[in-house]
């Protein structure tokens, strides 16, 4: 009898996703909390990470313009849209999907958004003029310094009719139309002005068209260069301003370019990060599609192929996975990889599931909505420490998790602690010691592990130590669902 009931407890112990037991909700909480980390700007008396201070109080006035507010993208100090569009588009559909498991996190999920709207607003105030860029990224990156203390250049770059970056706008277009809907109840004026924003942002992108590489690109690339064109993020905004508005000039604008845009839509198909937007337009626009059979075309064969690309048993698959089972695409932050497929997957499936159908990857291989709901929390569960090297990827969360993040304010001693100034080359024995990190970056979700599953917590190496917002953002919807769902 023993025997039994001790084998029956290994066969229990051996299935990754049966035994482990997360707690969703903490990890929720904290995948959100890390954000105010991130914030740039004037803080407000309700911040809770309170290591962090006031930072950049004059971002554009150098062009007589305000552009205080917004997030840091990583662990430097520049101000990025682009990742900060995507990272903010994210939130919103996280919530617009998942607010219900979201609890009494909801709040700070829709401040988290607002933080970000407030600044994409004041970057997008002047008509035919949008902000992409605050901070210089040689200077910023030369210097160990919190935020608090920045002393490099707060040069604020734009692009214009005349020098256009349709990428950057689109996105920015596609953050404010989706935010809009996260504060249609809530807050009805502010949800208009997203929303009208949204939709002047992306004629501007649409009209000039073209990629902010070619007069921002000594600027911006390589950090956050356009290597997939713009064409994604045109049909990305486009699909989030229909979801918005409803109206046929978006659902026309999307039907004729996907077809116009094919050869850049299907080059880059299983793709989706703060780059590539094409998986996400396929998996956003099926649910309408999936109501209507003579719309399926190309929309759900794009959205299906895309998920017989990711799962492990597909005969189609094109992704490796490490030997511990996590979705592994680069050797640079991977894990913002893992998030942003695994958000889609599971949104997919919940789509799929509605209308009670099944993914066919040939070769009798076919995925019903509940295995690929399994998958994505495979790969959360791995995140949360259902790993070989037994740990968290998420600072303060679970007993082991990263101490020493690649990350200016973590890792250099609070402003409470150290008032004097720290300045540029003065931090660079904080960046190189061994010791752990002394300002808790609470709920950052870092690089991740080799395609070794191995981690060396080292904040030198920031491909695998750094976290950023567009890693988190796609958790927060992840964690949301399980958090609702634990045992699915
Ligand atoms: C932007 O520049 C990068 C790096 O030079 C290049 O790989 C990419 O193709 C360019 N993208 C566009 C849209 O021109
Ligand atoms: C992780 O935990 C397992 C089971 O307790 C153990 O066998 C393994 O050696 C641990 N690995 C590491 C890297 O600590």
């Amino acid at each position: 009898m023993m025997m039994k009931v001790a084998a029956f407890l290994g066969m229990m112990m051996s299935s990754a996703v049966m035994a482990a037991q997360y707690d969703y909700g903490d990890a929720l909480s904290k995948s959100i909390l890390f954000f105010e980390g991130q914030r740039s700007g004037k803080l407000p008396s309700s911040q809770r990470m309170t290591w962090r201070k006031d930072s950049a109080l004059q971002d554009g006035a150098d062009m007589g313009v305000d552009l205080v507010g917004g997030y840091y993208d990583a662990g430097d100090n520049v101000k990025y849209n682009f990742p900060m569009a995507y990272s903010t588009t994210m939130l919103a559909w996280s919530v617009l999907e998942y607010r219900k498991g979201m609890g009494s996190d909801l709040q700070a999920a829709m401040d988290a958004i607002r933080w970000s709207t407030d600044y994409l607003l004041k970057a997008t105030a002047k008509p035919n003029l949008v902000f992409v860029q605050v901070g210089q990224a040689q200077a910023d990156h030369n210097c160990w310094e919190r935020p608090e203390d920045m002393d490099t250049p707060r040069t604020a770059f734009a692009v214009t009719d005349k020098s256009p970056g349709s990428e950057v706008s689109a996105e920015i277009a596609a953050a404010l139309a989706a935010a809009s809907m996260v504060f249609k109840k809530s807050d009805t004026p502010y949800s208009t002005l997203l929303l009208q924003r949204a939709s002047q942002v992306f004629e501007f992108a649409d009209k000039f068209r073209g990629s902010y590489n070619d007069s921002l690109g000594q600027w911006v690339c390589p950090w956050y260069c356009d290597y997939s064109g713009y064409q994604d993020e045109l049909l990305w905004a486009a699909a989030w301003l229909l979801k918005a508005t409803g109206q046929p000039l978006y659902w026309n604008y999307v039907k004729g370019n996907i077809i116009n845009f094919r050869p850049q839509i299907e080059r880059a198909i299983s793709e989706f990060g703060w780059d590539s937007k094409h998986a996400g337009i396929n998996v956003l626009i099926s649910k309408f599609v999936l109501k209507n059979i003579n719309n399926f075309i190309p929309y759900i064969p794009y959205a299906d192929k895309f998920v017989c690309n990711v799962l492990p048993e597909s005969p189609l698959r094109s992704v490796s996975y490490t030997p511990g089972g996590l979705l592994y695409k680069s050797s640079i932050c991977n894990i913002q990889s893992t998030t942003s497929i695994s958000f889609l997957i599971l949104t997919y499936a919940r789509y799929l599931k509605k209308s009670k159908r099944i993914v066919d990857c040939g070769n009798g291989v076919t995925l019903t909505p509940t295995r690929l709901m399994q998958f994505a929390k495979t790969q959360v569960n791995y995140i949360l420490g259902s790993n070989p090297a037994n740990m968290s990827y998420m600072v303060g969360y679970g007993e082991r998790f990263p101490q020493r993040i690649h990350h200016r304010g973590s890792s250099l001693p609070s402003v409470d602690q150290h008032p004097q100034r720290i300045e540029c080359k003065e931090g660079t024995p904080y960046f190189q010691t061994g010791n752990p990190n002394p300002n808790l970056l609470i709920g950052a979700v870092v690089g991740g592990p080799d395609m070794n599953d191995k981690f060396y917590d080292d904040r030198v190496d920031a491909a695998h130590s750094e976290p950023t917002t567009y890693v988190n953002a796609p958790l927060v919807g992840l964690l949301a669902h399980f958090n609702k769902h634990p045992r699915m």
